[in-house]
């Protein structure tokens, strides 16, 4: 485990920041799109870091090709199954019928069976793998690594799997940097998921840590060492006011099974988990897929572990009952409202420097620093400085 105190280097951080890490998402990654029973023998038409794709199934197998057709650019998501059974698209517009496996074209319809062009023509393919009911997709040139390289193991072997997902408006970056205990201790406070909590004012000693818990890999983990609350603002008085209605008392180490205390963490390629979210025992991920200059693919997947039916029941009663609507739906909304003016705020000044840091902007920063370090593919090594050292025993 190791303390990311990154400070010192913020101005080099933020540069190589936006330097290497693009608005428009990490291409060589895998990325989730859709859900698997989404995908159907009927073209589906996404928009993916710019890139028009559709997505279908063949033969009981998912794939995905660039939506413009070589010949005249008409979408191929208007297209259809001419050959029932086969694996192939045929373009709406002149029968121009793609093998969707490999994007060759293998027939033109309207220029009969010995047509020359055939053979000579491919559209783009993009390679599509499938875990746990959800589609992955691979949008960069480069060959993939193994999907699972990039699925935290928490989901993989997760024995629920159950996603909220809707199209934003901002940028994925943005919403990356929400997490931390910057915002969560005051922008939550007054939501349904929090309301009935003895929420804390701030965080103490906040700290980025870069290490694993139980068996879900490495990530940077946002830490306090204490809760300051109730605490005297000179001139002003005492903050935060006690509430009528807050049962819930919140301490450093309990996990209630309505799952009010997590911590969060983030990894490549922008993945964020909430332990303990949105109820007691679950792992919660969430994905950023940008589509276009100023939209991306909210991502969120709550991962339960039951192991017996009575626990199923009880998981599942919880997360329908409580969870979902009041963590995934409705907390999470009020990230989304506040990430999209960052964004705004950001394309009105043509500017994406952040406005100077304060404390608990530290995790944020970690996070970048991160990011450009352990970027697939090439990323940039920061100066020799010693910013690392030894966390104290969590
Ligand atoms: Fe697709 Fe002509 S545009 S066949």
């Amino acid at each position: 485990m190791q303390v990311i105190d990154a400070r010192a280097d913020a101005a080099r951080i933020n540069e190589l920041f936006y330097q290497h890490i693009p608005e428009s998402g990490l291409r060589n990654y895998w990325h989730p799109v859709a859900l698997s029973r989404e995908i159907t023998e009927q073209p589906l038409a996404r928009t993916l870091m710019g890139d028009p794709v559709v997505l279908l199934r063949r033969q009981g197998v998912a794939y995905a090709l660039a939506n413009a057709c070589p010949h005249r650019g008409t979408q191929l998501s208007k297209g259809s199954c001419e050959f029932p059974g086969s694996r192939t698209l045929t373009c709406r517009y002149h029968g121009w019928t793609f093998d969707v496996a490999d994007g060759r074209l293998v027939a033109a319809l309207t220029d009969g069976p010995q047509s020359a062009i055939v053979g000579k023509a491919r559209v783009r393919t993009y390679p599509v793998a499938e875990r746990q009911g959800i589609v992955w997709i691979w949008l960069a040139d480069s060959a993939p690594v193994p999907v699972e390289q990039d699925i935290p193991r928490g989901l993989l072997e997760a024995s629920e799997v159950h996603t909220v997902r809707r199209v934003a408006p901002g940028n994925w970056r943005w919403h990356v940097e929400n997490p931390g205990l910057g915002h969560a201790t005051f922008l939550h406070r007054d939501s349904a998921y929090m309301r009935m909590v003895d929420m804390f004012g701030y965080a103490e000693e906040p700290s980025a840590v870069l290490g694993t818990e139980g068996e879900d890999g490495e990530w940077l983990l946002d830490k306090f060492g204490g809760m300051g609350t109730n605490r005297e603002y000179p001139g002003l008085g005492t903050w935060p006011p006690k509430r009528f209605g807050e049962v819930i008392k919140l301490t450093k180490f309990a996990d209630g099974p309505l799952g009010v205390n997590s911590i969060v963490s983030v990894r490549l390629p922008g993945i964020v988990r909430v332990s303990n979210f949105p109820i007691g025992g679950s792992l919660y991920y969430e994905w950023f897929v940008q589509t276009d200059a100023d939209h991306y693919l909210y991502f969120q997947v709550a991962c339960g572990y039951p192991k017996t039916l009575l626990q199923r029941a009880s998981w599942l009663a919880r997360f329908y009952g409580w969870g979902r609507w009041a963590g995934m739906v409705r907390f999470n909304a009020q990230d989304l409202d506040m990430t999209a003016d960052s964004h705004t705020y950001a394309k009105r000044h043509g500017s994406n420097d952040p406005a100077p840091l304060y404390r608990p902007d530290g995790f944020q920063l970690a996070w970048r620093k991160l990011a450009v370090e352990q970027l697939r593919g090439g990323g940039a090594r920061l100066p020799a400085r010693p910013v690392l050292r030894e966390a104290a025993a969590p």
